[in-house]
């Protein structure tokens, strides 16, 4: 009998010492090879035919004993076991595929680049070719060859950004451009007369305010050919003033003075936001305060300007404008923003409006 008892010990404390390191195969081995019907445990009972009835009862107890201390050491183990897995499954990313997918955002053109698609769409109409010029530019595109010589008080206006970039001996110092203006001088240098230009364009001055951003864009103008007068001036702002802003709005010109146009004029359009009159309930229109808002400039180009471009004044002439591409899109019918920093912010909340 105490041979038995010996090897029971054994059984079980060979049992514990495997499960301790058991994985999930191991601890089903481990069950059938100790405690199965052909098992180590049960093999004990083989030999209770050679003792008493005391003993074999003692040996039957015995072994019921160790086989509730293996049952119970394998459910912990098991149980531990499926602790572990929960836990690593919990901090693995999981992906059901079942789930159905998420709908892709379409998304759209920034209103600003939107509008810029629409207005040269209404100059490309009438005969206009669209390019784009450089945003950092030399002093003499931006002011020198438009009639504006270093250190004349006119440059004043443009509140101007200079670069920190070498200045050339020619070209003189290198500026964010404050207009578009320097479009004129490039587009001469390229190309010949008839010319027919319009050039969308970032600008930059030091200006911030409801009316007013440090980055803002433009839009420029020209047109030079064989007798080109004012007519075909007005006539080239009322087609687009009528094309975009809608039958209701009105443009005027106001006799205004630049150093590259003669004549030279402000273009104003009357106010969406009061409708012209500069009064809502009463109160000044915080847009407008006046009734109209001014778009820009406009004039016959300088002979000065022609020149600088290459282009024989006596031959030829031309008109130019130069227009704020924000305001121009606030101005228009439902787009009625009082704040233009608004345009820049990047809130979606604003930008999915359009
Ligand atoms: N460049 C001028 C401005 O920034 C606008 C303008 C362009 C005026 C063309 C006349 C002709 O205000």
């Amino acid at each position: 009998m105490s041979e038995q008892k010996q090897q029971l010990e054994k059984i079980l404390t060979d049992a514990v010492l495997e499960l301790s390191t058991a994985d999930e195969v191991k601890l089903g081995e481990i069950e059938v090879r100790f405690l199965g019907r052909k098992g180590e445990v049960n093999r004990i009972l083989q030999t209770m035919g050679g003792l008493s009835p005391e003993g074999r009862a003692e040996l039957g107890s015995a072994v019921n004993a160790v086989k509730q201390k293996l049952e119970a050491a394998i459910a912990h183990r098991r149980t531990a076991l499926q602790a572990e897995l929960v836990a690593e499954l919990g901090s693995r990313e999981w992906i059901d595929a079942t789930e159905p997918g998420k709908t892709a955002l379409a998304g759209h053109l920034h209103p600003s680049n939107a509008a810029i698609e629409e207005m040269s769409a209404l100059f490309e109409m009438i005969g206009f070719r669209r390019e784009r010029y450089r945003e950092a530019e030399f002093d003499h595109y931006a002011f020198e060859a438009l009639n504006m010589p270093k250190n004349h008080p006119a440059r004043d206006d443009w509140e101007t950004f200079f670069l920190d970039a070498a200045e050339n001996e020619k070209m003189g110092k290198m500026v964010l451009t404050p207009h578009t203006s320097n479009a004129q001088i490039r587009e001469m240098e390229r190309r010949r007369p008839p010319i027919r230009l319009i050039s969308f364009g970032k600008t930059y001055r030091r200006q911030s305010d409801v009316t007013h951003l440090t980055m803002f864009h433009q839009f420029e103008g020209l047109v030079v050919d064989r007798g080109i007068n004012l007519t075909h001036l007005r006539g080239a702002l009322d087609h687009f003033a009528k094309n975009y802003f809608g039958k209701d709005r009105v443009t005027r010109l106001r006799p205004h003075h630049f150093k590259f146009t003669e004549p030279s004029f402000e273009v104003d359009i009357s106010c969406g936001l009061c409708n012209g009159t500069g009064k809502i309930n009463g109160v000044s229109c915080r847009v407008c305060k006046t009734g109209w808002l001014e778009l820009g400039g406009a004039g016959m180009v300088h002979p000065n300007v022609l020149k600088m471009g290459g282009v024989d004044p006596k031959e030829f002439s031309g008109f130019a404008f130069g227009w704020g591409l924000e305001r121009t899109m606030m101005m228009r019918a439902g787009l009625n923003i009082s704040d233009i920093r608004l345009i820049y912010n990047n809130d979606l909340r604003f930008l999915n409006q359009f």
